[in-house]
């Protein structure tokens, strides 16, 4: 799979760019706040439905315009699809593919299938729960309409409830909140754990690659409830959820442990180590994405070779062979030995 064409009206500080974008390396250079990171993001929404940055999209129209406007043509063997993406100023969208709208979110994705890897993804070790959570779901929906249908149902039914838990519930609508919370959320912990047991059959030995064999990686799924107990521990704790009017169990609460060599990443890993968590976890989806889908993502590399020590950065430019990425950076010396680059320099929100 490969984005061809990208065209941006009034998306940020960028007034009109359309540019051809080759099938291997995209490298877009230039200095701080001139527009590149901008570009990724919009390519981002196109695959996810969503900023990697912000709630409201409303932010990425371009100051003193109406709406801001997202075109991408993607190539996927002999088919072709056209995405288009109208975002408005009262944070709605207004989603295309193929110039048939779009009325449910879940149904753009899949269209693209990004890997999207920025300095920011250090969080996801780092940071709290929700992260790791929003990270897993954003891969799956990707990858599975239904997941992604699943998931928004879960989430639905979680909202009810707690809106129930807060107004003198009553035992009936109560069993079936229950029951309909369970039905979701098994099906979400049963894809949580094929995809991390996934993650595991190629991180791990890609993380040995990048660390000369010296580390091993393993990420644990943390489940909060499992398959069975879940229905039980919603009625034992019904009393302490009324008391708080929140649901105290269920995937909502899930977590992942990334462990270096069978320490936890998070606690013990210095920076670097958990900057290579991050880039195993990255080039293991692209794996996952080959194997179940039957065709590569498009990788976005938002500014992170410069963090990278140098073999770190030869590993990743070795190993995006037959993988359309698309680069920001600073400079352009890392990548000025390599053939098969275009190079775009951005300036002031406009592309040379
Ligand atoms: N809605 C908007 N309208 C106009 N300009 C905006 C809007 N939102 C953000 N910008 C501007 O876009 C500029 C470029 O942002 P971007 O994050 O793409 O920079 P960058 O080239 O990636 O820089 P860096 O190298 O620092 O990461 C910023 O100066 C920001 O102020
Ligand atoms: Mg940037």
């Amino acid at each position: 799979m490969f984005i061809k064409n990208i065209t941006l009206v009034n998306y940020r500080n960028i007034e009109k760019i359309n540019i051809d974008l080759s099938p291997d390396v995209n490298l877009f250079y230039g200095d701080n706040a001139q527009g590149k990171t901008n570009i990724l993001e919009a390519i981002y929404i196109c695959a996810a439905g969503r900023s990697h940055r912000t709630h409201f999209s409303k932010e990425l129209i371009r100051f003193g315009a109406e709406s801001a406007h997202i075109q991408l043509i993607v190539e996927k063997e002999e088919f072709k699809d056209k995405i288009n993406i109208q975002i408005k100023s009262n944070n709605k969208k207004g989603i295309a593919i193929n110039n048939m709208a779009v009325k449910n979110i879940n149904e753009l994705f899949g269209t693209v299938n990004v890997i999207f890897f920025s300095p920011q993804d250090l969080l996801l070790i780092k940071e709290s729960p929700a992260l790791r959570r929003r990270y897993i779901d954003m891969e799956l929906c990707q990858l599975n309409r239904v997941y992604a249908y699943d998931l928004s149902s879960y989430y639905r039914v979680l909202r009810e409830r707690n809106i129930f838990l807060k107004n003198k519930p009553d035992g009936i609508m109560m069993d079936i909140y229950d029951e309909k919370l369970v039905e979701y959320g098994i099906k979400i912990i049963a894809e949580r754990e094929k995809f991390v047991e996934r993650l595991n059959e190629f991180a791990d030995r890609i993380h040995r690659d990048i660390t000369g064999n010296k580390e091993g990686l393993e990420i644990k799924y943390v489940k909060n409830v499992s398959e069975e107990g879940f229905y039980n521990k919603l009625k034992y704790d019904l009393k302490r959820d009324i008391l708080y009017g929140s649901t105290s169990h269920g995937i909502h609460k899930d977590d992942l442990i990334f462990e270096i060599n069978g320490i936890n990443a998070r606690d013990y890993g210095s920076q670097g180590q958990q900057r290579t968590v991050c880039l195993s976890l990255k080039l293991a989806e692209i794996e996952i994405v080959k194997s179940m889908l039957g065709h590569s993502p498009v990788l976005l590399l938002d500014d992170v070779l410069s963090e990278l020590d140098r073999s770190r950065q030869l590993y990743i430019l070795d190993s995006i062979k037959n993988v359309q990425t698309v680069i920001t950076s600073t400079g352009i010396d890392d990548l000025k030995e390599k053939k098969n680059v275009r190079v775009f320099n951005v300036k002031g929100g406009k592309v040379y």
